[in-house]
């Protein structure tokens, strides 16, 4: 893969990477429409990267679907490059025995950090390594997961890497709901029922808008709303600053804010977020 990229680089191509999971659906192909506006050259890597799992989480039962994605992949067209190591070939010595990570402890003491436990260092350290072989100018990366954004943007940022971000907005059914893998997983009522995710973000940042200054109203407002799901168990549903991540409680003029929530339906776990700026006074 490397060689692969510096033959590219040397001929004078832009590079973009869309790092995934694989089990591709529309928001995956909303960062491929994206990576295709900004690079030349795109490379999709497809990597279901066990160091982000926690133990009782569902890394081996996440959805794997190698030739259907491919498939996917040689529809969308423009894609140049797939990338899909093995995981021996990315962990030689074995997980267990990986000794470099990549950790930001300040940015990862809150929202889904706080509920998994190790998850952004596997991310950190899997995107640096996807990076160090498909060596992109620019790493497209939605915005449903607005911390590992915000945390990779950190890790670029603080390790000096020359590559530009670019985030996507959020695809999302007609229903509201934010694709997701794990969307295959729900019953078709815990499906209907998992509107109120996004529902929860919209009505806080129109709260916010119209002048409420208590994060706790809010955040009221935002567990009312998924509570509305009989068949949901909120996990959390914070407001934090869009730069440190830290939680808010009072919110005044001109703050950059996150309204995001992560709630279970069984045994699935489904996050959604919006971004919202305090008014000016
Ligand atoms: O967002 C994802 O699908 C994963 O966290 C990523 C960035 C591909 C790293 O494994």
């Amino acid at each position: 893969m490397q060689a692969y990229a510096d033959k590219t680089r040397t001929q004078g191509h832009t590079l973009a990477l869309v790092p995934t999971m694989g089990s591709l659906h529309e928001g995956h192909v909303s960062l491929i429409r994206r990576a295709k506006e900004e690079a030349d050259h795109v490379t999709v890597t497809i990597f279901v990267n066990p160091t982000q799992f926690g133990p009782h989480e569902d890394f081996d039962s996440y959805p794997r679907n190698f030739d259907r994605d491919c498939a996917i992949l040689a529809d969308i067209g423009g894609v140049h490059a797939v990338f899909a190591p093995t995981e021996s070939a990315f962990y030689p010595e074995g997980t267990d025995h990986h000794q470099v990570w990549v950790t930001c402890p300040e940015m990862t003491k809150f929202l889904c950090a706080r509920n998994r436990p190790g998850h952004f260092e596997g991310v950190l350290t899997v995107v640096m390594k996807l990076f160090a072989a498909c060596k992109p100018h620019i790493g497209v990366f939605g915005l449903k997961d607005i911390q590992q954004f915000i945390l990779l943007k950190k890790m670029i940022h603080d390790l000096s890497l020359d590559i530009k971000m670019v985030g996507v907005p959020t695809a999302r059914e007609a229903s509201g709901l934010a694709y997701s893998s794990r969307n295959e997983y729900l019953s078709p009522d815990e499906r209907l029922q998992a509107r109120v995710l996004s529902k929860a973000v919209i009505v806080a940042t129109e709260l916010i808008k119209n002048g409420e200054t208590s994060s706790q109203t809010v955040r009221d407002l935002m567990k009312k709303t998924i509570q509305s799901a009989p068949l949901s168990r909120l996990q959390y549903a914070e407001i934090v600053d869009s730069n440190t991540l830290h939680p808010i409680e009072d919110l005044s003029s001109g703050m950059e804010l996150i309204a995001a929530v992560a709630v279970y339906f069984g045994e699935v776990r489904l996050i959604d977020n919006a971004l919202v700026s305090v008014p000016l006074d």
